[in-house]
C-alpha cells in the first residue's frame, strides 16, 4: 500500500484517504494504483456496502502530480497513465455507492473524478477547477462527455475551456455538489450519508445504481478512449512542456 493513501473503514463504509500534505495531495502512479486496489478490494469485500473518498483536513487533492506528467513526455506516457486509467475505471464502474468528502482545492482530476462519484459533499471554502487548457492539455477520464449533461453545454465549455477556478456554492448550483457544509463538520455529514446508505438493502442499492448508470457506460467508455489519445498527444506538445514546467518551475524558485 502507498503511505499517501490510507485506507480504514467502519460500519460498512470503506475510506480512502489521501494524505500528501507536502504537495497538496497531489496524486502520483502508485497512490492511483493504492486507490484502484482499494476500490477493487471494497467491490468484493461483502461487509463494504459503501465508499467515501476524501482527503486529509484542508485538501482534497491539487490534482496529478504535475512532475509525474512531465517524465510522462520523456517515458511512455500511456504505461505512465496506466495506474490512473486503473483507478478511474475501479470508480466509475464501480457497483457500490461513492461518495466524497471534499474540502480544500479539488483539482483536475480532483474535479472530473467527483463527476463519477454518486454523492458529493463540500465545505464551504472548497475549492474546484479542471486547468486542462491552461496546462495545454484537455478534458480527461469523460468530463467532456460528463460535464455537459450534468450543466448544460455552455456552462460546460465555459469550465472546460477557461479552466477558471469555482467555488462550492458554483459547484452546488452546477450540480456538481449535493451538500454544502462547515469545514469542521464536513467527515461528520458524508459520513452520517456513508452510514445511511449502508444501511439500506444492497441489492436494491446496487440495482438502482445501475440503472442510474448504464445507459451511459458504452458512451463513455469510447469517449475516455477518444480524451486519452488527445491528451497522450497533447503531453508532447510545446503547449503542454512549457505550462507544466512554467508550474514546477514556479514552485522550486520560491523554494
Ligand atoms: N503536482 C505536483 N506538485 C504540486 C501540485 C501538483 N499537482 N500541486 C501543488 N504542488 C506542490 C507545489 O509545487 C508546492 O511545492 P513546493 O512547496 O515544493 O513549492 C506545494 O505543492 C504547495 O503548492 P502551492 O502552489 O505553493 O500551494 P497553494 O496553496 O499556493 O496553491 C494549488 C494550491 C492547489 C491551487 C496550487 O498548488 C496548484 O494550482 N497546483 C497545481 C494544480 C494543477 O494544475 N493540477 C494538475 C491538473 S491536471
Amino acid at each position: 500500500m502507498d503511505p499517501h493513501i490510507h485506507v480504514h473503514g467502519s460500519d460498512a463504509v470503506c475510506e480512502i484517504e489521501i494524505r500528501r500534505p507536502e504537495t497538496k495531495n497531489a496524486l502520483n502512479t502508485s497512490m492511483y494504483a493504492a486507490m484502484a486496489e482499494a476500490i477493487e478490494q471494497a467491490e468484493t469485500d461483502a461487509t463494504i456496502r459503501v465508499l467515501l473518498l476524501t482527503g486529509q483536513s484542508g485538501f482534497f487533492t491539487s490534482g496529478n502530480d504535475i512532475q509525474d506528467f512531465l517524465k510522462a513526455v520523456d517515458v511512455e506516457p500511456r504505461a505512465l497513465l496506466a495506474p490512473l486509467r486503473r483507478f478511474m475505471q475501479a470508480l466509475s464502474t464501480a457497483r457500490k455507492p461513492v461518495l466524497a468528502a471534499v474540502s480544500g482545492h479539488a483539482i483536475g482530476i480532483g474535479t472530473t473524478m467527483l463527476l463519477h462519484c454518486d454523492l458529493v459533499y463540500a465545505s464551504g471554502s472548497a475549492q474546484f477547477s479542471m486547468p486542462f487548457t491552461r496546462l495545454g492539455l484537455c478534458p480527461e477520464f469523460g468530463s467532456s462527455l460528463l460535464l455537459p449533461r450534468l450543466t448544460g453545454y455552455q456552462q460546460a465549455a465555459a469550465l472546460l475551456l477557461s479552466g477558471d477556478m469555482f467555488d462550492a456554492q458554483r459547484a452546488r448550483e452546477l450540480g456538481l455538489v449535493n451538500e454544502i457544509s462547515e469545514t469542521e463538520q464536513l467527515l461528520a455529514l458524508a459520513r452520517g450519508k456513508a452510514r445511511a446508505l449502508a444501511q439500506l438493502p444492497p441489492e436494491a442499492i446496487r440495482l438502482s445504481k445501475k440503472l442510474l448508470k448504464q445507459h451511459l457506460e458504452a458512451a463513455l467508455a469510447q469517449r475516455i478512449d477518444e480524451e486519452i489519445t488527445v491528451f497522450v498527444e497533447r503531453l508532447h506538445s510545446d503547449e503542454a512542456r512549457a505550462a507544466l514546467a512554467a508550474f514546477m518551475n514556479k514552485s522550486r524558485s520560491r523554494s
